[in-house]
């Protein structure tokens, strides 16, 4: 240990998230396994981190275990949760508080004060153990919400640190985030970082309006810019640098991989019946990933003989996820009997319409999906980026396939040639999986081609030198 009490050997990068890139998986006969964690931060981070060596601070995903997996090329440091603090900090305050008043507070969330206290005392304890595995000087990228109390505690171990933080989720307006109890103490907790980034530049300037009201900070009002045009606040004697980052996925990787999964496309179809059009979802089982919306519209599309269900097969792909919180229980029992009804209805017993699938499928299985889906259905009611719009374009090197795009994800603002749809208007909902299903072949493909080289050329690597540039730069 140096003179300062931290360690003279750590990391000079280390990244800090609430999850570790692989999460421990308890199996139905006891065993457990080690596997990929679920979400967007996960599959952005991996490649970033694997390319510039250094530590990850995360939890492993079950009860107090502090156990720290082997992963080729990142420094594992695992931080234990017991499962009241998993009750409380990540389903409570992370997923039933933050998690719904920042994605339009699509169902109510609750502000509960234990949750809350828990929720400080977590923040602090990942705080500390990053601060146990940073080096002297090192840059420390803290992720997403549930970590927003982590840059001012660590500022406070060691203002030695770059620190920065990245916010994977949308940030909300004015309006809304204001209902937070503790609005001041996590726009606070925020400020302790050097650069704070969003996708958006909506989400920036929100925080910019929420610091001038909240903490009376002088921030700037000028608008903020994509990867440029940064706002800045002055508060308690420093700068911070706020900017919008959009996230990617590493585009060559999936490009190559869906590329090689070969026959297996052509395998998926004749295993659907070789119907004339197969259309995919993929997400997490989540409230704002608009399952609902777009088995709605197939329904109408069916009812109305837009469709025919005889000839149409749609594979939604779910990955279960937080299953204890009651919003998830409610939507996964509505997806399911919305599921049951579709298929009664027009169904046959040889041919149901939908394929429902609720558990995470194997990385090259799913690239193999998207090579064998006609159309990608994302339609999210409000989603920070959706990294399974982009992933589904990079595979499709084949300019196969047509993408039907929710206007209220972070990907829609990029990904202009999308059959973009409003997920509230029935009418735009149907048009646009009808017309992405039915288009001519050569329009269908001139706007995979514009969606494709958007993909490729702007990928995950871009995203995280852009980010860790301006962080350094700030320096
Ligand atoms: P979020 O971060 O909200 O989960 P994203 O679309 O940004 O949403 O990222 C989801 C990630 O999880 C993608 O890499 C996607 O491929 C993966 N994923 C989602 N659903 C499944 C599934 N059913 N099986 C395997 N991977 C999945
Ligand atoms: O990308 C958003 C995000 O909430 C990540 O922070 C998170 O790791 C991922 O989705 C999956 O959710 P969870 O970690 O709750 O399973």
């Amino acid at each position: 240990t140096s003179p300062g009490g931290h360690p003279a050997a750590g990391a000079s990068f280390v990244v800090v998230a609430n999850r570790l890139p692989v999460d421990k998986r308890v199996l139905p006969d006891g065993s457990t396994v080690w596997k990929r964690a679920p979400g967007g931060l996960v599959t952005a981070l991996t490649p970033t981190l694997a390319s510039r060596t250094g530590a990850w601070v995360g939890w492993s995903g079950i009860p107090d275990s502090d156990e720290n997996p082997h992963v080729d090329g990142i420094d594992i440091h695992a931080v234990p949760l017991s499962g009241d603090e998993i009750a409380d900090y990540y389903e409570g305050f992370s997923n039933a508080t933050l998690w719904p008043l920042y994605h339009d507070v699509l169902v109510k969330p609750e502000y509960r004060h234990d949750w809350w206290d828990t929720y400080v005392r977590v923040n602090r304890r990942f705080a500390e153990a990053a601060s146990r595995a940073a080096a002297q000087g090192a840059t420390v990228w803290v992720q997403d919400y549930q970590l927003q109390l982590v840059p001012a505690m660590l500022r406070e171990l060691r203002p030695d640190l770059s620190i920065g933080f990245f916010l994977h989720i949308p940030f909300p307006p004015r309006e809304l985030f204001s209902q937070l109890p503790w609005r001041t103490e996590i726009l606070e907790g925020l400020l302790g970082a050097d650069l704070i980034g969003f996708h958006l530049p909506g989400g920036a300037e929100n925080f910019l309006s929420l610091v001038r009201r909240f903490l009376h900070a002088d921030a700037s009002r000028d608008a903020v810019g994509i990867r440029d045009g940064y706002g800045t606040v002055d508060y308690d004697g420093r700068t911070v640098k706020v900017g919008s980052f959009p996230i990617s996925i590493d585009s060559a990787t999936v490009a190559t991989n869906a590329a090689a999964t070969g026959d297996r496309a052509a395998q998926i179809r004749a295993e659907l019946g070789d119907p004339d059009i197969v259309m995919l979802g993929v997400d997490r089982l989540d409230y704002t990933k608009g399952i609902d919306v777009r088995l709605a519209g197939l329904e109408r599309l069916f009812a109305a003989g837009r469709l025919d269900p005889a000839k149409t097969v749609l594979v939604q792909l779910a990955s279960p996820s937080r299953e204890r919180v009651d919003s998830y229980i409610d939507i996964r029992n509505r997806i399911e009997q919305t599921v049951g009804h579709i298929n009664g209805t027009y169904g046959t017993v040889d041919h149901p319409p939908v394929r429902y699938l609720l558990k995470p499928v194997p990385r090259d299985e799913l690239l193999a999906y998207f090579r064998a889906a006609d159309v990608c259905l994302v339609t999210p009611l409000r989603d920070g980026m959706n990294l399974v719009a982009k992933e589904y374009i990079a595979s499709r090197d084949d300019l196969g396939g047509a993408l039907v795009l929710s206007e209220f994800t972070g990907a829609a603002a990029e990904l202009t040639e999308a059959y973009l749809v409003n997920p509230y208007d029935e009418r735009s909902v149907d048009d646009a999986i009808e017309a992405a299903a039915t288009d001519p072949a050569d329009v269908r493909g001139k706007r995979m081609q514009a969606l494709h080289d958007q993909v490729m050329t702007n990928d995950v690597d871009q995203w995280a030198q852009a980010f860790l540039d301006t962080l350094a730069g700030e320096r």
